[in-house]
């Protein structure tokens, strides 16, 4: 039946990619001199700032004997483990120094390193870079170089207001993502009076194109029955407004809509915490209302209401899968989903034969579905 997929027959080292950036911690919650815990991708992180403000971000493990380095002592410069005392440097992990060596003892300090991560603030997070494990024999190996900058949301101006809000979900990454792309679940999932009922359910067709990493829902005009857009059009005539919805690997999804000199442009992430959690960030920009003190407060308040929507939704899934059911996906309204399953493969085949990544749309398409 060429029109099943199942999503759960992934091979297992394929759930959560390696060799990204991945949002760690909202930055308004990173302290100067203080140690924060995060965990990405099963790997236990300790983050903080230096003395003047850069983020770093280490593994929460001692090199030595394995003590979580948040227990130690921070300087603003190096961080000292709880257990023995040996210093590292928080930027590159680099050993400083170990005190039981006596003046004789010629170990080469500095050729030991705590697991160290590129970091980078971006857009209100704090952002970690998550290198392809290395050989084994970890406590010897510099940080990796990232090979381009954390992701950034698109912008259209110079003044903006910025705002975010997270959600954990107790589900795979692979099942956060599928639930951010899925267009199918909106009327019965997303209802409310302000917002649109079942009975507005109708058929909906969309363009979309491959691109770079990812596919793209072609630049159009929004359903009507969506409330940012019944708000946009208070502003510019319905028809100039126009909206894209683009998904890239591993787990961006960007919208953009945009009014004549107005923009709104949002970029959430759906990051794996482990293998059986995740947790959703949306991270929002706009020019719009923002000399109405009101607007931003009610789209955070609407935003919030889908998120915990999904959030809710996702608890009581997790429940189903438990006992690991047989899932299925459909055309079309689970072909975005089939779409992401065929990009992680192509994705991990290209990285694993050291090729350019075939990528699986070989063109525009058009889909269908009632909504
Ligand atoms: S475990 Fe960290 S110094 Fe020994
Ligand atoms: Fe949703």
């Amino acid at each position: 039946m060429p029109e099943l997929d199942l999503p759960q027959r992934q091979a297992t080292d394929a759930l959560m990619l390696t060799g990204f950036w991945y949002r760690a911690l909202p930055a308004d919650r990173v302290h100067r001199n203080r140690l924060h815990k995060a965990t990405l991708l099963d790997i236990p992180l300790v983050l903080g700032r230096d003395r003047i403000g850069q983020p770093f971000a280490l593994r929460d493990a001692c090199p030595h004997r394995g003590m979580p380095l948040n227990c130690g002592k921070f300087d603003g410069e190096n961080l000292e483990c709880g257990y023995h005392g040996w210093q590292f440097d928080v930027h590159n992990g680099q050993c400083q120094l170990i005190p039981s060596l006596t003046p004789d003892q010629n170990l080469k300090v500095d050729r030991i390193y705590a697991g160290s991560y590129p970091c980078q603030e971006q857009d209100a997070f704090v952002w970690v870079f998550i290198p392809d494990p290395g050989p084994s024999g970890a406590g010897f190996t510099p940080p990796a170089e990232p090979p381009e900058e954390a992701p950034q949301i698109e912008k259209f101006s110079g003044k903006y207001k910025l705002a975010y809000l997270q959600a954990d979900m107790p589900v795979s990454i692979d099942h956060g993502i599928i639930g951010l792309m899925d267009p199918a679940h909106g009327p019965f999932v997303h209802q409310a009076w302000w917002w649109r009922s079942p009975h507005s359910i109708h058929e909906k067709k969309k363009n979309f194109e491959p691109i770079p990493g990812g596919f793209r829902m072609s630049a159009h005009t929004p359903s009507s029955n969506s409330a940012p857009y019944k708000l946009l059009r208070l502003y510019a005539d319905a028809d100039s407004i126009t909206t894209t919805i683009d998904f890239v690997l591993p787990n961006l999804r960007t919208e953009t809509i945009r009014a004549g000199k107005y923009w709104f442009s949002s970029l959430t992430t759906v990051t794996p915490i482990s293998r059986s959690h995740c947790r959703i960030d949306v991270v929002a920009a706009w020019n719009l209302f923002r000399w109405v003190p009101f607007v931003p407060n009610l789209l955070k308040f609407v935003f919030a209401k889908f998120v915990e929507q999904d959030r809710r939704t996702m608890e009581l899934q997790a429940e189903g899968l438990k006992h690991n059911p047989h899932l299925m996906l459909i055309d079309d309204a689970d072909r975005p989903a089939k779409w992401y399953f065929q990009l992680k493969a192509a994705h991990l085949e290209a990285k694993r034969t050291g090729t350019e990544m075939k990528h699986p749309l070989p063109g525009p398409v058009t889909l269908k579905w009632r909504s």
